[in-house]
């Protein structure tokens, strides 16, 4: 039996015992009384324990003789500017920002929501939050305004942190109107906002509401105050990152101190093969999920080097700069999603300037976010010459629930499968009626219950939301909204969401949220969004639109007032740029329009006639409406 093998089936056995024994590398105020089990009608983990995220990552590594080791690199092409905290740099800006808090009237339990950049304030903050117990939510910051006031809705934070402004490389993004905005569209008041000044854009600050970070950071290191770290129940929630679901209505993922930081320290080591020491890159953003887990909370808590990396795979200021950021910090392990390599061998399809840079010091690329195609896997391996690994995971998650776990064991890699699961995760394959399907069949992908610890106990403030959506469909599992199979070998290989997310350049957007856009459009009657494969971004949104009777304003005029609303009310993220007129859009006899059978359309793919559609004609209708506009 292979070391992947005995480690998996160890924890089968005794997963309690597995995840006590993980739990181990961490510190704690105050051991738990019991591993796991139900608390407020919700699974937990480490019940009853006490501990700290911010210590944990930060306190205890100065502690342990890391003081001097880098803990955190900003490289930012788009601003030229780069910077390196060592440990004992880090904790003393993270304890003084806590005491900012604290001064600004922030307690244990407070919800504070960040817009931010990448920038190393933003991880700063985060982490001064954890310190004093209070409960990030980190915002995109490609989110529009109502994206945000939604969130300062469901959270209802007593402080939003906020930079000036993010730098794309086409235009400075400026928050402080998006922001203003979006505290202006909230119900929920917020009283008072710290605003990180960067020099590219200073913003005019309203008086009594907004203050300057810098300001209040100065003014508490004059005074030598700084916060230590309070102990908090394992249970206590760290962060909420919200994600999109099938409505407009983003979910809010809570994630809990305790076991987020036993699943997230052993997933460095077991997933990423990453020591103390060891210089991890997740070129991802603070605002997903993988920027929570893996620029800042994994690569600290392990005792790593992490890098903040402000600027993108391409044109910052070229297809080269992530050699660069490899050669230059001698990064060992290397994460990001697929899209970016795409756009990378799109500029440099023979990989020249690969060429330039010494990445010896490389060990293995990972990849996640979206479908990791196996041209773009190909791709990479001939160029990097390293295990090219493609993981799956989600928001919900928090860390990966299939790798090639290359710290336990690399396992032979099959090409469009992320390999296995990872201790903790018992995965499933049922059909929609709940039986097992056999191997090679696609089915519902599910995870056993209990999930492991970091995964989301619940949603905030939504307990019965939480279970009607991942356990009301399959008795005793989380549904994971993923379509895919189990091979022969025991290989996952995911195929499809089975609901209406769409993943556009690693992004997941929810086509509800888009239709509820374009139906508030005065000519829209109805609509559809679809996502259609895109061979750069994996998949874009696509509009399909029914005017009101009556309507004579020119078609282009309205496609262009549907692309504004799309970013101005979801933000530029969304990357919706079609909308196509129709007269009609195929439903079934109930009334459901058939979504899928049009992107399969329009991805050229084969299709069954529904056998419940109302008037198969339409899509004949649809068929030649895309011919026509050169979809396909
Ligand atoms: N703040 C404000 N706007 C942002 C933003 C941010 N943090 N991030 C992206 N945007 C804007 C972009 O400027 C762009 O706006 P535009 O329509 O005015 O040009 C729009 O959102 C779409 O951005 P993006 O998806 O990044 O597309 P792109 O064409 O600029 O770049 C890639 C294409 C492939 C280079 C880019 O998508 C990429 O780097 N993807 C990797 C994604 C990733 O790391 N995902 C995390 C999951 S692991
Ligand atoms: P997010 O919550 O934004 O991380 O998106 C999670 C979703 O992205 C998953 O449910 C999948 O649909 C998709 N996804 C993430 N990683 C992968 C992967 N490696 N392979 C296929 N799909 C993936």
């Amino acid at each position: 039996m292979g070391e992947y093998s005995k480690i998996y089936q160890s924890w089968k056995s005794e997963p309690l015992k597995f995840w006590a024994e993980a739990a181990q590398a961490i510190d704690w105020y105050k051991p738990w009384k019991k591993v796991q089990g139900e608390l407020d009608g919700l699974e937990r983990w480490y019940i009853g324990a006490q501990c700290n995220t911010s210590y944990n990552c930060l306190d205890r590594h100065v502690a342990g003789g890391r003081a001097e080791q880098t803990a955190l690199i900003y490289d930012s092409p788009v601003t030229g500017k780069k910077r390196q905290y060592s440990y004992a740099e880090l904790l003393k800006e993270v304890e003084t920002f806590a005491a900012v808090l604290e001064q600004s009237d922030v307690k244990k339990g407070d919800r504070v929501i960040l817009y931010m950049p990448m920038i190393p304030e933003a991880a700063i903050a985060m982490l001064a939050c954890s310190r004093i117990g209070a409960i990030h939510s980190v915002v995109f910051g490609g989110f529009a305004s109502p994206e945000l006031a939604t969130r300062i809705d469901d959270c209802r934070p007593n402080l939003i942190i906020a930079a000036s402004c993010g730098i794309e490389p086409n235009r400075i993004v400026e928050y402080k109107p998006l922001l203003d905005h979006a505290i202006e569209l909230a119900e929920h008041k917020v009283e008072k906002c710290i605003i990180y000044q960067r020099e590219e854009h200073v913003v005019a600050l309203n008086e009594g509401i907004d203050f300057d970070w810098q300001l209040l950071v100065d003014d508490a290191k004059d005074a030598g105050r700084k916060a230590e770290p309070v102990p908090l129940l394992a249970t206590d929630s760290l962060y909420i990152l919200y994600t999109s679901g099938t409505t407009g209505t983003p979910k809010g993922v809570v994630r809990d101190n305790g076991g987020h930081m036993v699943a997230l320290h052993w997933s460095m080591k077991a997933i990423y093969n990453i020591d103390a020491g060891d210089v991890f890159w997740a070129a991802s953003d603070v605002g997903w999920v993988v920027g929570h887990s893996y620029i800042v909370y994994g690569p600290l808590l392990a005792g790593a080097t992490t890098i903040m990396y402000e600027g993108k795979p391409v044109g910052t200021p070229d297809a080269g700069v992530f050699w660069r950021v490899i050669e230059e910090y001698g990064v060992k392990t290397f994460f990001t999603a697929p899209t970016a390599f795409r756009a990378i061998k799109k500029e440099d399809p023979e990989g020249k300037l690969i060429a330039d840079y010494d990445l010896s010091k490389l060990n293995a690329l990972y990849l996640a976010g979206e479908r990791a195609d196996p041209a773009t896997i190909k791709w990479a391996e001939q160029q990097l010459k390293i295990p090219v690994i493609d993981h799956w995971w989600q928001t919900e998650t928090g860390w990966a629930m299939v790798c090639n776990p290359l710290g336990i064991e690399k396992l032979p890699i099959k090409y469009g499968s992320p390999t296995k699961p990872i201790p903790g995760y018992d995965i499933v394959i049922l059909d929609d009626e709940g039986e097992k399907v056999e191997a090679g069949v696609t089915g519902n992908v599910l995870i056993k219950r209990p999930l492991p610890p970091g995964c989301l106990p619940t949603l905030w403030q939504a307990d019965t939301v939480f279970r009607q959506k991942y356990f009301e469909n399959f008795d005793g599992y989380y549904e994971t909204s993923d379509a895919g199979f189990i091979d022969d070998d025991g290989y996952l290989f995911i195929m499809a969401r089975t609901d209406d997310i769409i993943n556009v350049a690693g992004h997941r957007l929810s086509t509800g949220a888009m239709e509820e856009v374009l139906s508030a459009h005065n000519d829209v009657a109805e609509c559809a969004v679809i996502g259609i494969t895109d061979k750069l971004k994996g998949q874009m949104p696509i509009g399909l639109i029914i005017l009101n009777n009556g309507v004579t304003k020119d078609h282009a005029v309205i496609e262009g007032e549907c692309k504004q609303m799309m970013r101005d009310e979801i933000g530029p993220v969304a990357a919706y740029k079609t909308s196509i007129v129709v007269e009609r859009l195929p439903k079934t006899r109930s009334g459901k329009i058939l979504r899928a059978t049009m992107r399969k359309i329009a991805d050229g793919e084969d299709y069954k006639m529904p056998a419940t559609i109302d008037d198969p004609e339409i899509l004949t209708e649809i068929t030649d409406r895309f011919k026509h506009v050169g979809l396909i």
